[in-house]
């Protein structure tokens, strides 16, 4: 067990320095990171009164559009026991990358499937997670997250451990508490809550929430305002988030939430009057129903189409109430790597965003899905944009 958990960590600490010693030389903006938090920390430490946190809301600029990318499923610390995995972070920091300085977006959606945490033999994956965040800040972006079914799962031996000579046969107690302290042990993954409090505490330009504890375990419930330049009162768009679940319970959004969502667009826009759009990570059952069948055509637009839609396991009243909803105008989520197409449904559209890690599976080159929100009058553009800076699938998602 001692050498196990020695191998483990000298595995742990060669990756990551793997993954530092080749993020600086590769991602030269990384670099100018720890200049700008030292700099933002150093004006912070002046302005000791401002210890509250400022009011959160989103705001255009005048006679400018609000840009938002998508990032998802970037799979980070995938295989860390290999040289391949984290390669594979550095190629999706390079891609965020890319994609910021071609967009230069007002704010970043992370859309689940920020981690691959059945992957990650440490302790606190928080350290993954934020890496995966880091091309952001590093920007002064403001984001938020909301979780896939990978982000809390347990850590899952890998099989190979198992088998080469070399590497003695070992089996964790998972079940075994006194062994070596549970957590190291088992790895059982690093909840949701902790994940998104980790993220929350360290991070002023985090618009993440934990949501309302009485829809927990799903964490990422939440609502942000996107005001009017002139007035922060007048909202000219509100971005829900919801937890699709998956990992630690069941890939579903239940109907507390939907009764969340209920109360919360009865409160806040009674009359429908203020446009909706809507994040989760897992589609919902009616992508089934409008997805195309052979390649992709109107009215869907979009360029990949190599895979069935993974939908969630139960559709519990979400889709009735967005449907209802004449202000709802586009839900969008990743977890099919192989499908980026919007496709129209009712009176809204349905969209994927697109692959944007290099973890995960599929080999489709990445990208990430731009929004585009103007005020007057109110519209949705969107395209995607990919590392290379090609752009495609444009499409308006309002009338
Ligand atoms: C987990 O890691 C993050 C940094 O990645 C750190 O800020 C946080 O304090 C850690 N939490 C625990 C419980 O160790
Ligand atoms: C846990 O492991 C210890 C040491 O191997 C053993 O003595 C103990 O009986 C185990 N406890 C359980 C509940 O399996
Ligand atoms: C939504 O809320 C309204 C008002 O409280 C209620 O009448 C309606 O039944 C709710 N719909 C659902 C699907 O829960
Ligand atoms: C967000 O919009 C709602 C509804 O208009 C409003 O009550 C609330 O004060 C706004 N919040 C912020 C932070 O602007």
């Amino acid at each position: 067990m001692e050498n196990f958990r020695n191998l483990l960590t000298i595995f742990f600490f060669f990756s990551l320095s793997l993954l530092y010693t080749c993020l600086f030389p590769c991602v030269d903006s990384i670099s100018t990171v720890g200049f700008h938090d030292q700099l933002r920390q150093h004006a912070g430490s002046r302005t000791v009164a401002l210890r509250t946190k400022p009011e959160k809301y989103l705001r255009l600029r005048v006679g400018a559009p609000f840009k938002i990318a998508l990032f998802a499923d970037l799979h980070f610390g995938e295989d860390a026991w290999t040289d391949w995995g984290p390669r594979q972070d550095v190629n999706s920091i390079r891609v965020m990358s890319n994609v910021l300085s071609y967009e230069t977006p007002d704010f970043v959606v992370y859309l689940g499937d920020v981690i691959t945490a059945n992957n990650i033999a440490v302790a606190n994956a928080s350290l993954y997670w934020d890496l995966a965040i880091s091309p952001t800040r590093a920007r002064g972006i403001p984001w938020a997250t909301v979780f896939g079914n990978h982000d809390d799962a347990a850590f899952e031996w890998p099989m190979e451990w198992f088998s080469p000579p070399g590497i003695p046969r070992l089996r964790c107690p998972v079940s075994n508490s006194s062994c070596l302290g549970e957590e190291e042990c088992s790895f059982r993954g690093t909840s949701r809550l902790d994940l998104i409090k980790n993220e929350i505490k360290h991070n002023e330009l985090s618009h993440s929430r934990n949501g309302p504890k009485e829809l927990w375990p799903s964490v990422s419930n939440y609502v942000l305002n996107l005001t009017s330049p002139e007035d922060t009162n007048s909202p000219v768009v509100f971005l829900y988030f919801l937890d699709s679940g998956g990992g630690s319970y069941p890939q579903v959004i239940s109907s507390a939430q939907a009764e969340w969502f209920n109360s919360t667009t009865r409160m806040i826009n009674p009359d429908s009057r203020v446009p909706e759009i809507i994040f989760w990570h897992i589609p919902s059952t009616a992508y089934k129903k409008v997805a195309p069948v052979f390649g992709i055509h109107k009215p869907c637009v979009g360029s990949i189409n190599r895979e069935r839609v993974a939908a969630q396991e139960a559709e519990t009243g979400i889709m009735k109430l967005l449907v209802e909803r004449p202000s709802v105008k586009a839900v969008f989520v990743g977890h099919n790597h192989g499908l980026d197409w919007c496709c129209p449904y009712k009176q809204l559209w349905l969209c994927f965003a697109r692959h944007t890690g290099y973890g995960g599976y599929g080999g489709w080159p990445r990208g990430a899905r731009i929004l585009e929100i103007t005020q007057k009058p109110f519209s949705l553009r969107s395209w995607i944009r990919m590392e290379d800076g090609r752009v495609h699938s444009e499409v308006v998602l309002t009338p």
